[in-house]
């Protein structure tokens, strides 16, 4: 089975992107032929310097190694490397209502923080669409914010083969019940747009200061408290098995523990939890050029599978001598 997924490389990235996506997509890497891309032409939409780009775009494939994806056995690789994308995205684009993309969740959501509505970020799930069909993708995991998103893909390839004749692959999303939605600190979602986000490898008084912020309500020490409405709950609890969530809810209604406690204990959480993928972390910063050489061959296998996929739209569309 082929899987696809990209990750954007807007920010550093955080424990939304990991508890959500990543590390599940870690898992599946060793059990399928997974191809992982940073999307960068997405990025644009929001990250507007050269260096700030080209250090995210790093620093997300960094990340991904670091955190145990084996460039071995998974196609890891820039969605610029297969510029043959954005000529399928045009290609969807002349399928798409307009209605389908101002009325996408994403897109509404970013336009209510204060997003430009650019054509771009309009026409965001007709390149994201691309992105998964260029390479016969058949599931997508991705996390649950992204669902709506794998609909229209699957409409847009609909549509293109009623078109042209049965061409496209129809992916399905592979989402994981029950990592839903990670919060930020202020309990909206996660998002490093939003600037409430908790990122993987900050370290020392910064994640500290972080964690500490995370808002909660008013309640003293000895109030008893309601775990299921706590941000500082959600967020820890990524962190805990089974017994240690059912423990801590008592500990919440029973009184007797501020929210200190709790953002102190997520903390040493957070360090333990990371300690390794930091050291290879910092080792991967150590050594740039096999990062990027990394991104280059894996360029060069999706690469050769788009190609592939794109002779047959060319051909479909009259878009070939034959
Ligand atoms: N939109 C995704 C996100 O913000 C990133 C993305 C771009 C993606 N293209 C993709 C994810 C293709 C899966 C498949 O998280």
């Amino acid at each position: 089975m082929r899987i696809l997924s990209g990750i954007q490389p807007s920010g550093i990235l955080h424990l939304g992107n990991y508890f959500g996506a990543m590390r599940e997509h870690v898992r599946l890497a060793a059990e399928h032929d997974a191809f992982y891309f940073i999307a960068d032409y997405h990025a644009l939409t929001t990250v507007q310097d050269a260096a700030t780009m080209r250090g995210f775009r790093f620093s997300a494939a960094a990340d991904y190694l670091a955190i145990g994806l084996d460039p071995e056995h998974t196609t890891l690789f820039s969605q610029v490397d297969v510029p043959e994308v954005t000529e399928l995205a045009w290609i969807l684009s002349t399928l798409t209502p307009m209605p389908m993309m101002e009325n996408a969740h994403a897109y509404k959501d970013k336009i209510a923080h204060g997003l430009p509505a650019s054509l771009g970020l309009v026409a965001y799930p007709a390149l994201m669409a691309a992105d998964i069909l260029i390479y016969d993708s058949d599931g997508v995991p991705v996390g649950n914010d992204q669902k709506q998103h794998i609909e229209i893909t699957r409409d847009l390839a609909g549509k293109f083969n009623r078109t042209y004749g049965e061409t496209l692959r129809l992916p399905r999303d592979i989402i994981k019940k029950d990592v839903a939605i990670v919060p930020g600190i202020d309990g909206e979602k996660m998002s490093k747009s939003y600037g409430n986000d908790i990122p993987i490898f900050l370290e020392g008084k910064p994640l500290k200061k972080r964690v500490m912020s995370i808002v909660t309500d008013s309640k003293g020490v000895e109030d008893p408290k309601d775990p299921d409405t706590c941000n500082a709950f959600a967020i820890w609890r990524l962190f805990a098995n089974a017994d240690e969530v059912a423990e801590m809810r008592e500990r919440y209604t029973a009184g007797g523990m501020g929210y200190g406690d709790v953002k102190k204990d997520l903390l040493a959480r957070i360090n333990d939890h990371f300690a390794d993928a930091r050291t290879r972390r910092r080792e991967l910063d150590d050594k740039p050029d096999y990062v990027w050489d990394v991104l280059e061959d894996g360029g060069r296998r999706a690469r050769n599978a788009a190609h592939a996929v794109m002779d047959r739209v060319r051909a479909a569309c009259g878009l070939s001598r034959s």
